[in-house]
């Protein structure tokens, strides 16, 4: 293998980029410029600081999923600069990491990726700081120390640390690129799934938001214990509510959106719970959410 030294001098090309190239330039100097033809990877690229070529190079490549055409076209309009050139071309190791479930796969693998670029949303950002301040209304304290389980890429995390100043947040997250951006808030990442995490600590907040719906049927008791042997006190649930089971053909595909009553659920199986308030956030209303019911359920011995 030959190795080039990267300098000030150097020039990297980093194709099918969603910004881990721009970390070689930092380091070394070296002027770094991405190639990602997918449009939600360049928004992350560009979140990365990553400089991009132009995606209408993509566009001319011949058959655009001939990856040698691709390239020939980059490096030639690479090559057209000045100074010494290194090309650096990023090759992906994929370790098949086995997964229980369908659905666990479906997030940590590409779906996953590309969910993160439509999730990014200022308003959602608002959104979900109305829907926090009135659960927290009802809480008897501001919780100091918060769990929350499938957090992408930190939306609640971020509302969270600005309505909970002072507590620290854990969050539980499959996909590892998500994961690259929740680590960007400052929250402790464990990076995941849900039904193999070990979950150390107790803490006295423990919610999920929109993935319990993702979770096979199946394994909903797993989780439903995670959450409560994780919880000191509070349990928030921000789901899609159906007084019974039911399937939802979810953006084309069967088998990776379920509704029901998990509150519910959670109320029959451990007793010593208590509902303390619930609140549905409709998608026409002010401050919007997905059409989500939160449930905020209480240990009575806490
Ligand atoms: C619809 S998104 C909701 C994200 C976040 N809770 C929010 O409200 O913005 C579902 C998230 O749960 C994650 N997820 C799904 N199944 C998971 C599992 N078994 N373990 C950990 N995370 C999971 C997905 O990767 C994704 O980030």
């Amino acid at each position: 293998m030959n190795r080039v030294k990267l300098t000030k001098e150097s020039k990297v090309l980093g194709c099918g980029d969603r910004g881990f190239s721009s970390v070689l330039g930092e380091v070394t100097g070296a002027e770094v410029l991405g190639f990602e033809p997918v449009s939600e990877m360049r928004i992350v690229a560009e979140n990365n600081r990553l400089q991009l070529l132009s995606s209408s190079i993509w566009n001319r490549a011949p058959g655009r999923s001939f990856l040698i055409g691709l390239l020939t076209l980059a490096y030639k309009k690479i090559l057209k600069s000045k100074g010494k050139i290194s090309v650096v071309i990023r090759y992906r190791i994929l370790f098949m990491t086995k997964f229980k479930t369908d659905q666990e796969k479906f997030w940590a693998e590409e779906f996953g990726t590309d969910y993160i670029g439509r999730n990014q949303d200022p308003a959602l950002l608002a959104a979900n700081l109305k829907m926090f301040s009135d659960v927290f209304a009802s809480c008897k304290s501001s919780p100091t120390n918060i769990l929350e389980l499938g957090a992408n890429i930190g939306m609640n995390v971020k509302s969270l640390q600005l309505l909970a100043p002072g507590s620290e947040v854990t969050a539980v997250e499959i996909n590892s690129d998500a994961c690259s951006q929740l680590a960007k808030t400052g929250c402790n990442v464990i990076q995941g799934s849900i039904l193999e995490v070990d979950i150390p600590n107790t803490f006295d907040f423990v919610f999920t938001k929109g993935v319990l719906i993702h979770i096979n049927p199946e394994e909903l008791g797993r989780v439903y214990d995670v959450m409560y042997k994780s919880s000191s006190r509070y349990i928030m649930i921000a789901e899609y509510y159906n007084p019974s089971p039911v399937g939802v053909i979810y953006r084309g595909i069967p088998n990776r959106l379920f509704k029901r009553d998990f509150a519910g659920e959670m109320l029959d199986k451990f007793t010593d719970l208590r509902l303390v308030d619930y609140g549905f956030c409709y998608h026409r209303g002010n401050f919007a959410q997905d059409d989500i019911t939160w449930f905020l359920l209480e240990k009575s011995n806490a």
